[in-house]
């Protein structure tokens, strides 16, 4: 069974490369998990406070909220990537824990997380600059 404090101890059980992994995935988690909860109030405003609603409209409209945007996809890119990544080692490969594999699975992670990321961080970028840069 799992123990509540692993939750805590696990910041300090892995190395390196393993490290960087585990805090991604867990900054990504919890950031991803951040704006699910914001959103979902802020969108409930349109039944219980309307012009609350516009005025959280204009926020996201807004320059830092819309490069916050474009990592919020490489986030949810990176914790999808990483927990499969999880996932096969855990259930069905548990010797690729063994030190080299890992790391090297960390890096294609990294790799492939943002060749995924990047179409829609140009289009969104597009919108940035468009949006905010060249008065469209
Ligand atoms: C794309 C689908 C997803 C996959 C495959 C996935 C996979 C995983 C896995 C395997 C873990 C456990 C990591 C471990 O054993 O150390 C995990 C943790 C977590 N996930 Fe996801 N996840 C997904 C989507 C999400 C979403 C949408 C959210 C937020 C709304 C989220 C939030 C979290 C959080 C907060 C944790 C705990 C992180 C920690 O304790 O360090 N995940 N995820």
């Amino acid at each position: 069974m799992s123990d509540p404090k692993t939750t805590f101890t696990g910041y300090a059980r892995y190395r390196a490369t393993g490290q960087l992994a585990f805090l991604l995935h867990r900054i990504t988690g919890l950031g991803i998990l951040l704006f699910l909860l914001i959103h979902i109030v802020d969108t409930s405003f349109v039944y219980f406070a309307p012009e609350l609603y516009d005025h959280a409209i204009q926020i996201y409209r807004s320059l830092p909220f819309m490069i916050g945007e474009i990592f919020l996809v490489w986030a949810v890119f990176y914790h999808g990537f990483n927990g499969l990544r999880i996932i096969i080692f855990d259930l069905w490969k548990p010797e690729w824990w063994e030190k080299d594999i890992a790391v090297k699975s960390v890096y294609w992670v990294l790799v492939l997380s943002i060749l995924a990321w990047l179409p829609a961080a140009f289009i969104m970028g597009k919108a940035v600059i468009e949006n905010h840069f060249l008065g469209g």
